[in-house]
């Protein structure tokens, strides 16, 4: 078996996205480990979690910098220091810059079904549109917002009296699932992306 593949996770939040990464981790089989955990942010519970399981973690904080180039040339350069063959942005409220992602190959997981809702507000759009049907998207990040080739996808129902809240919690959970296996099958299989299609297996990595 060759060595696993080494994730770097970015977070904003809680990063219930992360544990289920790192729960993943734990068994060798899985194929992939994570080497550390960035934020953009101090004190939040996706670095803590890191913490409790013993992965190193960086903090670049926008506001610390004079310029935003300034802080994209510094998370590019605190990534690249952990060799990532994959970076997760896993709930990371970020854009990251075209530098970044020409160096390492970045997935971000949407709480909606792309290309419909992109943005900040998934849930909450899907609801206020009406739809019957939303879910999570990971997708390849490129420059646009939710707007990258796409890996995966999961479905998720709305349910009549869902509100905001209740909607994103059932979202989050087939989330945290869909980025588990797909990760793991990438770590193992390899991915390939030809323009818009992404394939997991075969010719990858
Ligand atoms: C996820 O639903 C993600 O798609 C969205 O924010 C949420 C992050 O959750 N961008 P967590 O921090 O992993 O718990």
């Amino acid at each position: 078996m060759h060595q696993p593949t080494r994730l770097v996770v970015l977070v904003s939040g809680s990063g219930t996205n992360l544990q289920a990464l790192l729960d993943a981790c734990a068994e060798p089989s899985y194929g992939a480990r994570v080497v550390a955990v960035g934020a953009d942010r101090e004190d939040i519970e996706g670095l803590a979690r890191a913490e409790r399981a013993g992965i190193p973690t960086f903090v670049r904080q926008v506001s610390d910098f004079e310029t935003r180039e300034g802080w994209d040339a510094s998370l590019t350069t605190v990534v690249e220091r952990f060799e990532p063959d994959l970076v997760v942005s896993a709930g990371f409220m970020k854009l990251l810059s075209t530098e970044f992602l020409d160096r390492f190959l970045t997935l971000n997981t949407h709480p909606a079904l792309c290309p419909a809702f992109p943005g900040m507000h998934g849930p909450r759009d899907a609801l206020e549109h009406g739809v019957k049907v939303t879910g999570a998207t990971l997708f390849v990040v490129d420059a646009g917002v939710d707007t990258g080739p796409i890996v995966a996808q999961v479905p998720v129902e709305v349910a009549e009296d869902d509100d905001v809240a209740s909607l994103h919690e059932r979202i989050k959970t087939a989330e945290r699932a869909m980025l588990v296996d797909a990760v793991g099958r990438i770590a193992r299989e390899g991915i390939a992306v030809e323009g818009r299609r992404v394939r997991i297996g075969a010719e990858g990595r």
